[in-house]
């Protein structure tokens, strides 16, 4: 056991599977006490058991997290049972679809935002009153997908950089009142949604996801959670409005990147296109 969050209190949104799971272990490892947050169905008490089995401290919480009761209620929790709040994590999300955009439907739009865009809103807006008191800070899953765009799961990318975006006005608006907020951006890391067999993306896809990285390979839940533990510790007193690539290199990997696009999705389209510019710029000194 660590202290590096000691006696902190950390809500954990999908705090039950993949990145989050190895958050609330991560964190609580490190000395803070957990609300593990995830859906009715998701194995929240089991995370809870394992944590208290290693001789950490966790709650679980259930429920939709989208729903502003749920998120009320949620962060009551954590002031009734630990009577703080210094962290919050809006790591919850889903990813439903992998599809070209005509094709997308509309019922994973609205799932997506949600579950990856409302579900962030709610639980900020619940939690700021407690994380102003500690002058605490909130750290928000955003995705290289977020900076590059992600192709077959466009909506998607989108959420993800609204996240960008949200947690960088949130740094803004809420420096005076001693509040950080930061975000952490996965690239593909080694959970149900980047393998064929368990989550929506096609063998190409899959196998393109990681020839994407720099490193050639997934990154591992715990390698996301070694970031969230910096950024969300004292150790980042002076961080706020940033966003940590976690992905491998997949952002800057421009060569890897630009191979698949060329394979898959950069053709002419048919026809010609019709430009019609009446004015021509520059491109010499006018002396
Ligand atoms: N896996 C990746 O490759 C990857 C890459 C970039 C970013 N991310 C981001 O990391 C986060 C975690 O992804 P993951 O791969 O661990 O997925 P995951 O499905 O294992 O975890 C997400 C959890 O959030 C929960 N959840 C979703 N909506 C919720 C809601 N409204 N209320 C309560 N719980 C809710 C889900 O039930 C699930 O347990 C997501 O925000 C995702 O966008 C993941």
């Amino acid at each position: 056991m660590g202290n590096r969050l000691d006696k902190k209190v950390a809500i954990v949104t999908g705090g039950a599977t993949g990145i989050g799971e190895a958050i609330c272990k991560k964190f609580a490892q490190e000395g803070a006490r957990v609300v593990v947050v995830g859906l009715p169905d998701d194995p929240v008490d089991q995370v809870v058991k394992e944590i208290e089995q290693q001789g950490g401290i966790a709650v679980a919480f259930k429920g939709d997290i989208s729903v502003e009761a749920n998120a009320k209620a949620c962060v009551d929790l954590a002031i009734r049972m630990y009577d703080r709040l210094n962290i919050l994590i809006n790591n919850a999300g889903v990813f439903p679809e992998t599809n070209l955009l005509p094709d997308f439907s509309e019922e994973a739009f609205d799932y997506l935002l949600r579950n990856n865009i409302k579900s962030t809103f709610m639980m900020t807006k619940a939690a700021l009153p407690e994380l102003q008191k500690t002058r605490g800070n909130v750290v928000t899953a955003g995705s290289e997908a977020g900076q590059m765009g992600e192709p077959q799961a466009v909506p998607y990318g989108g959420t993800k950089g609204f996240n960008h975006a949200f947690a960088k006005g949130l740094a803004t608006e809420q420096a005076k009142f001693g509040v950080r907020s930061n975000v952490v951006a996965p690239g593909p890391i080694d959970t149900a949604w980047t393998h064929t067999s368990t989550g929506p993306m096609d063998s190409e896809m899959e196998k393109s996801t990681t020839a994407g990285t720099l490193m050639g390979r997934r990154g591992t839940p715990e390698e996301v959670a070694n970031v969230y533990l910096f950024v969300a510790s004292d150790e980042a007193s002076y961080v706020t409005g940033a966003i940590y690539y976690v992905d491998g290199g997949t952002t800057i990997a421009k060569g890897p990147q630009g191979e698949k696009a060329a394979d898959s999705f950069k053709k002419e389209p048919e026809g010609e296109l019709d430009l019609q510019h009446s004015l021509e710029g520059h491109t010499s000194v006018k002396s």
